[in-house]
């Protein structure tokens, strides 16, 4: 199974839900989606190569938003698209731009690939910690304190960046207004300073101090979606796969190379289904690919064999 594929197509089909577009429509959404993902790389953000696609797929995708919205005004259902198009007790509307940046940009664009790749890299980390998905497996109840562990641990958001206002002054260095400055969470989310032995998964942690999902006023607005899809994702997985090995070194994962966002582009675990009984289990955990020697394996000839 490659996680990546199936969280990809997960956590997209809940914000379409969410904002009210056809799941029939999926793989175009999907295809605009990846092209301004690009964008949230401020590096590739500059590179005509990303950009002009990824601001042709933002200009097709608000035509076909406008378009939706004008059906939902008229025959109104229960989804954001609705509330949006919905006149409030003033009679007044959203203004249309907003109601468009509202769904590309901070639901779209912010919550598919964020989602997406932490759902992997938490799978990722699990895999290289059986004994913590054994702890979950046994304390069900650990699992929203697990999620916040592995969001600081294995973040997909790796850093952003902030334009320095008048008098901006960081451990007494002072910083020229305008300056533009690169904050590295995942750097911070493993600050021996703040965190004790940064390097360890460790589920019963004080994670408060995390930056995985920003902080401040520009906290992520989508959190409470983020943790409850993977929350789902990592619940399904644990309590249905019986080994989660993953079947690439995790230096050799192929990378999107996107700065902002890490995950793997794809990430085959083998399917073992778990059951109650242990012989199956067994056998199941001895075919699994990490047992034995991946590395000179064609990646299009592991996935056959995955697939039989
Ligand atoms: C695991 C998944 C996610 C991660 C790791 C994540 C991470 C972050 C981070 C680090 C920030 C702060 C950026 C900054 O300080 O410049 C942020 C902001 C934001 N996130 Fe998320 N996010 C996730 C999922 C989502 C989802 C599902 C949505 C919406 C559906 C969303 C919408 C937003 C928005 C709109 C902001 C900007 C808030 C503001 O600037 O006031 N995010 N996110």
């Amino acid at each position: 199974m490659d996680v990546t594929k199936v969280a990809r197509q997960f956590t997209l089909a809940a914000l379409m839900r969410m904002v009210g577009l056809p799941l029939s429509d999926f793989d175009q959404i999907a295809h605009w989606s990846d092209l301004m993902g690009h964008m949230l790389d401020p590096v590739r953000g500059m590179d005509p190569v990303y950009r002009e696609p990824a601001n042709q797929a933002l200009s097709e995708l608000i035509d076909y938003l406008q378009t939706l919205m004008e059906i939902r005004r008229a025959d109104p259902l229960d989804d954001v698209l609705s509330s949006f198009a919905a006149p409030n007790e003033r009679g007044q509307s959203l203004d249309v731009r907003d109601a468009m940046g509202l769904i590309t940009r901070s639901m779209i664009n912010a919550g598919h690939s964020t989602t997406t790749n932490q759902i992997g890299n938490n799978v990722i980390a699990l895999a290289q910690h059986p004994d913590q998905v054994e702890i979950l497996r046994s304390k069900p109840e650990l699992m929203s304190a697990a999620i916040e562990e592995l969001f600081r641990f294995e973040g997909t958001g790796q850093v952003t960046v902030r334009v320095a206002a008048d008098g901006t002054e960081i451990c007494g260095t002072p910083i020229p207004e305008g300056q533009i400055m690169w904050a590295f969470e995942a750097s911070a989310n493993r600050d021996p300073s703040v965190f004790e032995s940064p390097d360890t998964l460790d589920f019963a942690r004080d994670t408060s101090r995390s930056l995985a999902s920003g902080g401040v006023v520009h906290y992520c607005l989508g959190v409470s979606l983020s943790r409850l899809e993977t929350e789902v994702a990592l619940d399904r997985m644990i309590n249905r796969v019986t080994d989660i090995a993953i079947l690439d070194e995790v230096h050799d994962l192929p990378r999107d190379g996107n700065i902002i966002i890490r995950g793997a582009k794809e990430l085959l675990i083998p399917w073992c289904k778990r059951t109650a009984h242990p012989v199956v289990q067994k056998n199941c955990s001895s075919r699994s690919p990490r047992a034995r020697s991946n590395a000179s394996v064609d990646p299009k000839r592991r996935r056959a064999r995955l697939e039989t």
